[in-house]
């Protein structure tokens, strides 16, 4: 078995020339104290109704006996799995730790909105989630305890997985690679790199998962585009076609005008990015609210006891070039007229208003429309201090 090579990730020329979608490594990663989690703060997360929980069990002696179940838990759920041989995976943590950003930052050399989300990983001695690939990039941090990373070469989408299991496992895996993580150590694993983390002794890991969408969701993205704004009278028109003389025959000037008619459902690429980007991993169960008035946001703007900052479930990005400014949230997109771009690039990196920026949006009514916007959609919040 091989060694992964060791970069140092802050060289960020390099790892994106000769690892970044291409190749495995290791690296020495930030994980802050105040970032990490306990088991049992884990637990309380998978314990949330809107969390994102999976428990899944190893085989001890079958190769087939793998056992999944899907959160959220109760302290019942763990006392049945006896000490060794489960995994307690939760997605979306970085909703419910402030200091989140603080292992996110180290990767900002990557864009913001390819992120997906910081998932956490409580093993038990000899824990694993099996031999697997991923569709998407993975940095995995290693926290409190070791676990045992075992690589193979790239395989092919359909490789074979075992079949009747509730869990994607490789059916077949030969590693190429070996490396025990402990705390602060990471691994980068690239799309379809096969992978099995097997804990030694309890372990945490924090993975940073890279979101990338399919084609066959950008077609989905543009169809949803599409049928929103599509009229009823755009539709197959022959007005002036000539008498023809095989009824069943489709003509090349009937094809041209299907060309015709396919060609007003041009979507811009980067509408379709900025919308599928944005759309949140999980949303917590928020308490309703009544809608607030553009009157009331101005005075909200204007008190010191009141932070307005998005949603911990909010995702942002933007895009400009020489027409257009258009800044995406959650999903949905909006066009700016007014705005400069270092403006909505602050608004989009924000936690909370601050400061200069209260004083840009006061005096921006565009802004101030579209924050009113956000904020009755639940996008964006107005929090007590
Ligand atoms: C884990 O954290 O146990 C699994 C992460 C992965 O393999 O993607
Ligand atoms: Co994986």
């Amino acid at each position: 078995m091989n060694a992964l090579p060791f970069v140092d990730i802050n060289d960020h020329e390099l790892f994106m020339r000769e690892y970044w979608q291409k190749a495995p490594c290791v690296f020495k990663a930030n994980l802050p104290e105040s970032a990490q989690l306990a088991p049992d703060e884990l637990a309380g997360i998978a314990a949330e109704p809107s969390s994102d929980a999976r428990l899944v069990q190893t085989p001890v002696k079958k190769k087939k006996d793998w056992r999944v179940a899907n959160g959220p838990f109760c302290a019942q759920d763990y006392d049945i799995l006896g000490p060794t041989h489960w995994t307690l995976l939760v997605r979306g943590v970085d909703q419910y730790i402030e200091s989140a950003p603080e292992i996110f930052n180290q990767f900002n050399f990557l864009p913001a909105w390819r992120r997906e989300d910081l998932m956490v990983s409580f093993a038990a001695n000899k824990g694993s989630v099996g031999a697997h690939t991923d569709f998407y990039d993975v940095f995995i941090i290693q926290g409190e305890g070791q676990r045992r990373w075992r690589i193979g070469e790239p395989v092919a989408a359909d490789a074979e997985l075992i079949a009747n299991i509730d869990q994607k496992v490789l059916a077949q895996f030969d590693p190429t690679h070996e490396v025990i993580l402990s705390e602060g150590d990471a691994i980068y694993i690239p799309p379809m790199v096969p992978h099995e983390g097997i804990s030694i002794g309890q372990s945490m890991s924090y993975s940073v998962g890279y979101r990338a969408p399919s084609l066959s969701e950008a077609i989905d993205q543009w169809a949803d585009i599409v049928h929103d704004t599509a009229q009823p009278t755009q539709r197959y028109s022959d007005e002036g076609a000539k008498p023809t003389e095989k009824t069943n025959r489709i003509s090349q000037s009937d094809r041209f005008r299907m060309v015709q008619l396919l060609d007003q459902a041009k979507v811009n690429a980067e509408r379709i990015l900025g919308e599928l980007m944005t759309q949140p991993v999980i949303v917590q169960e928020q308490a309703d609210t009544s809608p607030i008035t553009m009157g009331e946001l101005s005075e909200m703007l204007l008190d010191p006891t009141i932070e307005i900052g998005p949603a911990a479930h909010t995702r942002m990005a933007y895009y400009t070039d020489e027409q257009s400014m258009q800044v995406f949230c959650n999903g949905s997109t909006h066009l700016l007229a007014n705005a400069e771009e270092s403006l909505i690039d602050a608004l989009c990196s924000c936690s909370a208003l601050d400061g200069p920026l209260i004083a840009e949006v006061t005096n921006n009514n565009e802004l101030k429309a579209l924050l009113l916007e956000w904020i009755n959609k639940g996008h964006w919040g107005p929090y007590e201090v």
